[in-house]
């Protein structure tokens, strides 16, 4: 029996000492965070869930800063002034506290994505029409004259691009939308990005815009409330960016139930996947 207890007593304090030593990861925010463009400035910010310490900043992977933000400040901040296309990285922060030097982990990386005006916006353009009915699978395409590049398809209202695609070899890229429903409704731009600066991107070109029509729920409540459904984009093999976008359909119950006309209520949220990259 002794030798069981003394396991278990050992066990609890190494739990507990594990749970003393660990510093918790600070949080790291670019102001501003979008829209950002060459010649711009940004300000990193690293907010420290612990008082005292002292903040270092990281250009991926490179140590850029390493500051003290003063006792009371639960913040450090560093900016990037005049940005290039150099700049167009991951950033992330970490700190060590003062009194313990004990070193935090790192935050979770954030992408500064600038957009170069030198390249000009792209081409766009929707199939088969603006107004469709629901389940009406929709092309759009994106086109550039004089580059080659990965395309993204943005929908307004969404910070995440929803798409992207590396068209190999030319300037245009095919995005389809299966099956569209109302939650679909919106409009929608392109963008590009040098694969050689991944980060660096095109400014936005026009705007289509798409309109579906729903379906009419049935008048009797013979039909069960459709579950939320997840759809996975395509997402095409090689993906230099590492990242999956997934949209989710929440789709709610109330035309059943309560026998009134279906009202569209479309509620639709981007979850970004991010898995290692390229760098
Ligand atoms: C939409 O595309 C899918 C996959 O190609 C196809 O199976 C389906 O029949 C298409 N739906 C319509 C309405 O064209
Ligand atoms: C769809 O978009 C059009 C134009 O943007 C808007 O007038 C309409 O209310 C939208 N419908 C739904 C169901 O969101």
């Amino acid at each position: 029996m002794a030798p069981m207890a003394l396991g278990l007593i050992l066990g609890w304090c190494l739990v507990a000492a594990s749970r003393a030593w660990h510093v918790p990861q600070p949080s790291l925010l670019l102001h501003p965070s979008q829209g950002v463009s060459l010649g711009d400035t940004v300000t990193l910010q690293c907010h420290l869930p612990r008082l005292a310490a002292w903040v270092k900043f990281y250009q991926e992977g490179h140590l850029i800063s390493y500051k003290y933000p003063g006792k009371e400040q639960d913040r450090a901040e560093f900016s990037l002034v005049d940005i290039k296309q150099e700049a167009a990285v991951r950033y992330w922060c970490q700190y060590e506290l003062l009194y313990t030097a004990r070193t935090s982990e790192t935050s979770e990386p954030v992408e500064l994505v600038v957009t170069d005006h030198r390249f000009s916006p792209p081409e766009i353009s929707l199939s088969p029409e603006k107004y469709v009915e629901t389940g009406t699978n929709i092309t759009i395409r994106c086109w550039n004259q004089d580059y080659q590049g990965i395309f993204l398809l943005h929908k307004d209202g969404c910070s995440a691009p929803i798409q992207h695609q590396d068209p190999d070899g030319g300037g245009t890229a095919t995005f389809t939308l299966f099956g569209v429903t109302p939650a679909d409704n919106g409009s929608y731009r392109c963008s590009y990005r040098a694969k050689a600066y991944p980060l660096v991107s095109s400014p936005l070109g026009d705007r289509v815009i798409l309109v579906v029509r729903p379906t009419h729920a049935p008048p009797d409540a013979g039909v069960p409330p459709r579950q939320p459904e997840a759809v996975q984009f395509q997402v095409p093999p090689g993906d230099s960016e590492g990242l999956t976008y997934a949209e989710l359909h929440a789709v709610n119950a109330g035309p059943w139930l309560s026998g009134l006309p279906a009202a569209p209520q479309p509620a639709v949220i981007y979850a970004e996947v991010g898995t290692a990259g390229p760098h």
